[in-house]
């Protein structure tokens, strides 16, 4: 067993998770961390899954996380309609796998939108505010380089609350993996094969 793994057979099934979840944490606030960047997928109006890159913006009661997109971008339209969604994230560095799989509502008003808007931290004006929406056909690259550089019209939230969690802790052939069930009242965890 590696040092640098933070799951080991010893690990008690509490630790484990705490010790996850305190990884997810710190992406949010350190630009290089491995974790910060988590593919999201959503499902399309064909049911088929849709999966993209986002930052990991927040991370909240163990449960919620939070992530920045422009308001006319198809994964908005996809949650509206089916609100299905999750998270994938791999970390190289200790070998870990973590997966959470939720629901996803879009926020694009209140206190909570102004303190991220005011906090985001990409200060560039030009972040949500492209006058052709994501998506759109151009003839050209160059056509999109149009912004509103004033106000937030297409920034919004978008947060998922996971109802399922899991992570795998590779290590050579003996990799460890466990869920949790995420619950209003209590949560529970459980090691499974993996
Ligand atoms: C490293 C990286 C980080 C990204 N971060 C975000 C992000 O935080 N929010 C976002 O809306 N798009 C982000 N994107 C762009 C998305 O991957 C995607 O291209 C865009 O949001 C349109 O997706 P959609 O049409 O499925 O909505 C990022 C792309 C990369 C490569």
């Amino acid at each position: 067993m590696s040092k640098q793994f933070i799951v080991t057979p010893e690990t008690t099934l509490a630790e484990a998770w705490e010790r996850v979840l305190a990884r997810v944490n710190e992406a949010v606030s350190e630009s290089g961390h491995p974790f910060r960047y988590v593919t999201l997928a959503t499902v399309d109006k064909t049911n088929s899954p849709q999966q993209r890159t986002v930052v990991l913006r927040d991370f909240s009661d163990d449960r919620i996380f939070t992530i920045y997109t422009d308001s006319r971008s198809d994964k908005v339209s996809q949650i509206l309609v089916n609100d299905s969604a999750s998270l994938l994230f791999y970390n190289e560095e200790i070998k870990l796998q973590f997966r959470v799989s939720g629901s996803a509502s879009v926020v694009n008003a209140g206190e909570e939108y102004k303190r991220n808007w005011d906090n985001r931290g990409s200060k560039s004006p030009h972040s949500y505010t492209s006058v052709i929406p994501p998506g759109t056909e151009i003839k050209s690259p160059k056509e999109a380089y149009h912004w509103h550089l004033e106000g937030t019209p297409n920034f919004c939230l978008i947060k998922i609350v996971a109802e399922r969690m899991e992570f795998l802790q590779l290590d050579g052939v003996k990799h460890i993996r466990s869920e949790k069930i995420v619950d209003d009242k209590e949560d529970t965890e459980r090691w499974i094969s993996p």
